[in-house]
């Protein structure tokens, strides 16, 4: 059902999440997704012009934080498949605060205007000595490295991404939690006037997410400031996100403003909107299909690519010992 005499592409956002399913995440996502895969070669479109100039938009060029980049390629995180190009990952963004417009550019244009400073993180709940420390001295205390990752979405798309940023690892213990913390809950930003996704009151804004301890302080856990070898651009979730890619995407909180080290397992906002078809744990398993979604194969947005999907997006060896004592939990969920 495209639209007729607009390019191939183009999806409006009434079409990608009609109002009349929202309260389904699943619905929602799939009016986007099974346009997506009916569109054949998805990497020649968007390699092509870039009618909305989204790029130019949101180039993050006067970052205060530019001089650290590129940051040291970590050689234990690589990957078997090529890196997606930056102008199609870049423009194939979620991220509902600026809309749902997945495949138009607009979420990469509409994100650019957000402004990335001031940036102010509050670290709060079960720490020593809860603060507010401004965005470019998080940066600036940790040591940053390039690390190549898996990216899968639970929409069944796959992009491989060259991320800067730090281990998880080294924000906790910055931020000396209690004992008594068994989960890093993380918040995104509330602000209507930029991001127009907000006015979208069937949200629970603001986006949050979490893990656990455990998970939080694995060596995949990683917080994203850059990408690309630059100071991420605003749709990438700027200025820090995470990236778990043992898990389905949406665990991933973009555009963090709040990190709470907390006893009770945090609930995020897509298992606040539909709890039975989004849980906590969202560990890729191609075994265990999504309602909607087989997880058995994926699309590489890069190279239009299926392949199969691989238990815990390829990083078994590093993860599976996490879940290994849970029992009755939905773990791919
Ligand atoms: N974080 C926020 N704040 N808002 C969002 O809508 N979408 C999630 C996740 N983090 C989202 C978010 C989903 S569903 C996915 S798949 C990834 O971000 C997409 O990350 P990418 O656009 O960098 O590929």
């Amino acid at each position: 059902m495209l639209i007729r005499r607009r390019p191939r592409w183009h999806l409006p956002e009434s079409a990608a999440t009609p109002e009349s399913v929202y309260f389904s995440r699943r619905q929602a996502l799939g009016a986007g997704v099974g346009l997506a895969a009916g569109l054949a070669g998805l990497g020649a479109l968007l390699t092509g012009t870039d009618p909305a100039g989204a790029q130019a938009a949101g180039d993050p060029a006067g970052d205060p934080t530019r001089d650290l980049y590129p940051a040291p390629r970590n050689p234990a995180f690589t990957l078997d498949h090529p890196v997606t190009p930056e102008d199609i990952s870049a423009n194939y963004n979620n991220f509902y605060e600026f809309g749902s417009d997945q495949m138009n550019y607009s979420v990469a244009r509409i994100a650019a205007k957000m402004p990335r400073r001031p940036w102010v993180v509050k670290i709060d709940g079960l720490v020593e000595q809860p603060r507010e420390v401004g965005i470019d001295d998080i940066i600036r205390a940790m040591k940053l490295e390039e690390r190549l990752y898996r990216h899968r979405c639970v929409e069944a798309w796959s992009m491989a991404v060259p991320w800067t940023g730090f281990p998880l690892k080294d924000l906790v213990a910055y931020a000396k939690p209690l004992s008594g913390a068994k989960y890093v809950r993380f918040e995104t930003f509330v602000n209507p006037k930029v991001a127009p996704g907000q006015n979208r009151f069937v949200y629970p804004w603001p986006y949050v997410d979490g893990v656990t301890m455990a998970e939080a302080t694995n060596d995949l856990a990683f917080m994203v400031t850059g990408v690309y070898g630059k100071p991420a651009p605003n749709q990438f979730g700027a200025p820090l996100r995470l990236a778990l890619p043992w898990k389905y995407g949406f665990k991933s909180v973009k555009s963090i403003v709040r990190i709470s080290f907390v006893a009770e397992r945090p609930v995020g906002l897509w298992e606040q909107v539909q709890g039975r078809e989004y849980g906590f744990w969202a560990n890729v398993n191609p075994a265990v299909p999504h309602p909607r979604w087989s997880q058995a194969s994926e699309r590489d947005i890069g190279t239009g690519e299926r392949r199969p999907t691989v238990i815990y997006n390829g990083y078994a060896e590093e993860v599976a010992g996490l879940y290994k004592d849970l029992k009755g939990e939905s773990l791919f969920m």
